[in-house]
């Protein structure tokens, strides 16, 4: 019911879609500050071999699936030294793993839940990392300041992708690097591929990923169902599975049968 509201909500218009994504996040952050739980996507799994097998430490492990996914979409540069902007961090778990593993010269996160920017900065005390509130859409950094701009899971909800892509593109420094990664429901994907194609920059790389991600979901279940139950009241259990991707739920579904396309884009000005 909340999320049938939801979604109908939210294709009123893009304004209404941006301000209910607001919402929920800026509730989620509020409410459940759990510091281990610092990753909010769906995950990627290798899907034969180990060749994709991140190499962790034990306290990362739990984290695997989400940090295989910042892996897959940013190994496609090698960061050391780099300075890198993520977009929408999120919970910062992301950024925490860049910054920890991949050596760049600095991390920097920004979000436009401000609450989310309070929990990280209490969270992940690293050095060279830092967070800060802003609008994917209207970024406050000076033009060229970024190695590489990062964006994992989260422009399906801007208001405007080529918005979006406008201010990343302005961020980046003169051959610098868009690592991007989202879903679109399949009507939407060509969509997607002419935004990024009229972006201004170049498209080295374009991958679908959604059976990783499947694969991903199927072996991490069992473990959020748990969190889940632990975590949330009753009434939002339904929700939360929803939007976590468990087995059953609209966007696994629709993983699964082809009607979601899960996509990696790597992107150079
Ligand atoms: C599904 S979460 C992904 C977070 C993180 N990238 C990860 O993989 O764990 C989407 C994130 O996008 C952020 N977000 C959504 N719209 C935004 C916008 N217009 N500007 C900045 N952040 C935004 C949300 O606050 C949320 O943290």
């Amino acid at each position: 019911m909340l999320i049938k509201l939801f979604l109908a909500l939210s294709g009123i218009s893009p304004h209404i879609k941006k301000l209910l994504w607001r919402q929920w996040y800026q509730f989620l952050a509020g409410h459940h500050q759990t510091k281990d739980w610092s990753f909010m996507n769906y995950g990627y799994a290798p899907l034969h071999d180990h060749s994709d097998m991140v190499k962790l430490d034990e306290a990362d492990e739990p984290n695997r699936y989400f940090i295989q996914l910042y892996h897959h979409v940013v190994s496609a540069v090698d960061l050391t030294n780099l300075d890198v902007l993520e977009i929408s961090s999120g919970r910062g778990g992301g950024a925490s793993y860049i910054k920890r593993y991949l050596k760049p010269k600095a991390v920097t996160g920004v979000d436009f839940s401000d609450k989310a920017i309070r929990f990280c900065k209490h969270t992940h005390d690293v050095d060279g990392l830092s967070f800060v509130e802003g609008d994917a859409e209207s970024l406050s950094f000076e033009a060229g300041r970024f190695d590489v701009v990062i964006n994992i899971e989260a422009s399906h909800c801007y208001g405007s992708m080529e918005t979006f892509l406008g201010q990343a593109k302005k961020v980046l420094r003169h051959n610098g690097y868009l690592l991007y990664a989202d879903f679109r429901n399949k009507n939407d994907v060509a969509v997607l591929h002419r935004q990024m194609e009229r972006s201004g920059m170049k498209i080295l790389r374009r991958e679908d990923i959604t059976p990783n991600v499947v694969r991903s979901l199927d072996l991490d279940n069992q473990r959020k169902l748990l969190l889940i139950r632990a975590f949330f009241q009753n009434w939002l259990v339904k929700p939360f599975q929803e939007f976590a991707g468990v087995k059953g739920s609209k966007i696994y579904t629709g993983f699964q049968s082809g009607t979601m396309i899960y996509l990696c884009y790597v992107l150079q000005k």
